[in-house]
Parts: structure tokens; sequence; C-alpha cells
């Protein structure tokens, strides 16, 4: 979720759709009954769509290749007619940017690719589709929540905290309020118009104390304010329990036009990114990982909007364009961006009343440097002509430095770079 500035502790709401998930118990699954199987087999089979081929993957995962024209993109009303945009009309130039430029790294690091790749690959006219399985979904607390963020953030001002509810001005959905703590240690920046950002990450493990926690590093790029219209994308790498079934470090997107209200959803699993890449699978594991004080393995991820047309691109690496979210799904992002953070975010749900020791990043503070600190090298934006460029006035923010913390620095080979992370629970951070 979007990071808000000046308060530790995060409103997270969660809601009830409907009757059958009155029965939300935190950490439960669903109740097995076979009206919710029926539920459960339907959702599945809007989900997954009928493979070209199917690739078993080492971590236990199930690759589908599905034509290009049968993703879930194109159950969206408004994508019936969408004839797919097979390269983007611009791409940002600049420093660091284009895929002859190697940025010779002042330590040695490893480009990655996805695990699958050791058993197989998609044909051409198709895209790899992780395919959910029975178990994803019953890990969800319901079925309409499942692939999208439990919780919504409530942007607030940083005094009173009296009433919650009503400000949401959503009281009628709201089953209960609970406070969960979000924990951030990023790098943003504010005050201009963005048309993009770009960095490189290193790929890391973080150990997750409880399956309803997760850790993620990313890019987020926000249009309009913390309010209930909040646009975002988002993009990076995550451990997430819950959403997958294990502790796996995976490729991750999200989108949301309503601040994580009614619409977006991570990956693929609700129609709006457009795939065009047939080698790279949203919400696959990337393999392998850094290792401390070891080899170092990063990825390069570039957000951007085609002038043009107007659609939002991602590209994985140098090499991988995966897609575009269509400008129709957002309000503010139509025009552009006048945020973008980087950086790492963890639930902290407080497991025996005491700050959880979920890690972010490789679990090892930002003092420690290259090889055991977790980094986003080469931080750029894009600006209006499209090109890359390095940001101007890097913030910084974290709730709680002694529990994760973030330190910016700038040289020639990584131009703008910042360490960040931490180990959650210690001494300092009880
Ligand atoms: C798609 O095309 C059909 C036939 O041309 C047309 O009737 C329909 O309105 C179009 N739908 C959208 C959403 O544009
Ligand atoms: C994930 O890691 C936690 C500890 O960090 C462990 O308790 C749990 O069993 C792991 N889950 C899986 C599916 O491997």
């Amino acid at each position: 979720m979007a990071v808000m500035f000046g308060r530790r502790v995060v409103v997270l709401m969660v809601f009830f759709w409907g009757l059958s998930s009155l029965v939300w118990v935190s950490g439960a699954r669903l109740a097995s009954s076979s009206k919710q199987n029926l539920q459960v087999q339907k959702h599945l089979n809007r989900l997954n769509k009928s493979p070209v081929k199917t690739i078993q993957s080492p971590d236990g995962d199930i690759i589908d290749c599905v034509h290009i024209y049968h993703q879930p993109a194109f159950d969206h009303p408004f994508l019936k007619n969408h004839t797919i945009q097979m390269s983007p009309d611009y791409h940002p130039e600049g420093l660091f940017g284009g895929s002859k430029v190697v940025a010779k790294p002042k330590e040695r690091t490893n480009p990655i690719k996805q695990l699958w790749h050791q058993n197989g690959k998609c044909p051409e006219g198709t895209i790899p589709i992780r395919r959910t399985k029975e178990d994803d979904v019953l890990r969800a607390s319901s079925i309409k929540r499942y692939g999208r963020k439990k919780h919504r953030s409530i942007p607030k001002p940083r005094s009173a905290d009296p009433d919650l509810v009503n400000e949401s001005g959503h009281q009628a959905d709201i089953g209960f309020v609970c406070f969960i703590d979000e924990q951030h240690a990023i790098a943003y920046v504010e005050g201009d118009k963005y048309y993009g950002a770009k960095a490189t990450i290193n790929v890391w493990e973080p150990k997750i104390q409880q399956p309803n926690e997760f850790s993620l590093s990313q890019i987020w790029v926000l249009g309009g304010s913390f309010g209930e219209d909040l646009n975002s994308i988002e993009a990076g790498w995550q451990v997430s329990p819950d959403l997958y079934g294990d502790n796996n470090t995976r490729l991750f997107t999200y989108w949301t036009s309503d601040a994580y209200q009614a619409t977006g959803c991570y990956n693929l699993l609700c129609s709006g990114f457009i795939q065009i890449n047939s080698e790279i699978a949203m919400g696959a594991s990337i393999s392998p990982i850094s290792g401390y004080r070891s080899s170092q393995y990063d990825i390069s991820i570039l957000v951007w909007k085609d002038p043009k047309e107007g659609n939002w691109w991602m590209q994985f690496g140098n090499d991988y364009v995966l897609g575009y979210w269509p400008s129709f799904l957002f309000s503010y992002l139509t025009d552009s961006a006048s945020m973008i953070e980087w950086g790492g975010e963890v639930v902290n749900s407080e497991p025996d009343g005491q700050h959880t020791s979920t890690q972010m990043g490789s679990g090892h503070f930002p003092e420690e440097g290259f090889g055991k600190a977790s980094y986003f090298r080469n931080v750029q934006v894009v600006d209006e002509s499209n090109n890359l460029k390095a940001p101007k006035d890097l913030g910084t923010f974290t709730e709680q430095s002694n529990c994760y913390d973030v330190q910016l620095g700038n040289n020639g080979d990584w131009g703008h770079f910042f360490y960040y992370g931490g180990p959650g629970r210690n001494q300092n951070c009880p």
C-alpha cells in the first residue's frame, strides 16, 4: 500500500463483501460447504484460461501458456474490441537507460530470470500465467478479496484519530476496524509531474514471521492525493505466504484507481493489465536470489507512460517489455503521476504484542552496505519529454528507523541509490 507520511499506525479496514464473508475469522479458511466449493470452482474457471501448453515449475507452480487474446484483461467490458499494442510507441531514454548502456556497477551484480524457465518456454502468441489453485483461493479471507490487498490504508491528517469510520465515508461496508502497523523504509519524490520511474533492486528472500504478513520491495507510481481515489501502479518483488502459499520471492505488480477499494489487483488476477511478453510470468518465483556476503542478483523495473496512447508500460530487466495498463483504468494517472516512491513495505501484525520479526530487504540494516544490505540503484524518474533522469530532491521516510531504515547515496556508477531494510524486532525495536 502507498505510504502515508507522519503516521506510524495505519488504520486498516476489512470489508465484508456480502453475507458469505460474515463468517470471516482472522486467519481462518473458508468453511467448506458445497455452495462455497461451487463458488471457488466458478472463480477458478474465471481466472484460469484454457492453456495452449502447460509448464510445471520446480517450485510447484503451474505456468499456463494462454493465447494472448484469451488473457484475463479481455474479460473487461471496455476491452472487448481492444487490439493489443505489441510494442510501446515511445521508450524512455537517458542515463543508465538504454539496453546498450551497461552501468558498470562498482561491485559485481548479476541479472535474474524466473525459476519455471528450467522446464520450458511458452510458444509465440501466448503469455505465461501462474495458474491459481484451489488452495490459493481458500487462503484468502473471501473469494472476492483473493488477489487484492486485504486492507485499505486511510490517509488522514496528522491530528486526531477519533472518527475513523466516519472519515472513510463508507460506514456501511465496514465489518470491523483493526489497527495494523505497516512499516516502510522508502525514498520518494513529489512536487512535479512524473511520467515514470526506474530502479535496479537486488533480490532477497526475507523471513516472514506469520503467514498474514508480507515483505515487499517495489516502485510506487502514484496519482492524486492520499484519498479515496488514490491511483497507484506498483511493481517489484514480494514474499507473501497468504497470496502464494510459500516463502518464495516473486515478481509482482499491483494497481488500483480507488485507494485499494473496489478496483485493481495483484498480477493478472483481475482484468486490467494487458501482457504482451511470452517469457516472464507475473507472480512467478525469481531465481537465484542474493546471499549475505555472497553473490548479488538484481532486477531492473521500469514503469512509464506512453505519451501517444497514454498507456502505462512496464519493463523487466533491459529486455522484457511485459505489457501495459490501459489509460482508462485510471483517473489521475491518465495525465501523470504526482509522486514516486521506491523501497520496502512490511506488514507488522504485532504477533505476541511485540514488533514482528518479519524482515525487510535482506533483513540487515543499510549501514552494512553492499553484499549484506538490500539496495535500489540507478533510481530515476521519467520526465515529460520521455527522458530518464536523476530524481530531484529525493526524500526518505521510515516509521521506526530502529526496526527498518533507509540511507541515500550517490555515485557515478550507481547514480542515486539507497540501502534499506532491517530485521524488524530487535533490542531497539521491541
Ligand atoms: C465492439 O464492437 C461491436 C461490433 O463492432 C460493437 O457493437 C460494440 O459496441 C463494441 N464494443 C465496445 C465496448 O466498443
Ligand atoms: C515460511 O517460513 C516460515 C518461517 O519463516 C515457516 O514457519 C513456514 O513453514 C514457511 N512456509 C512454507 C510454506 O514453507
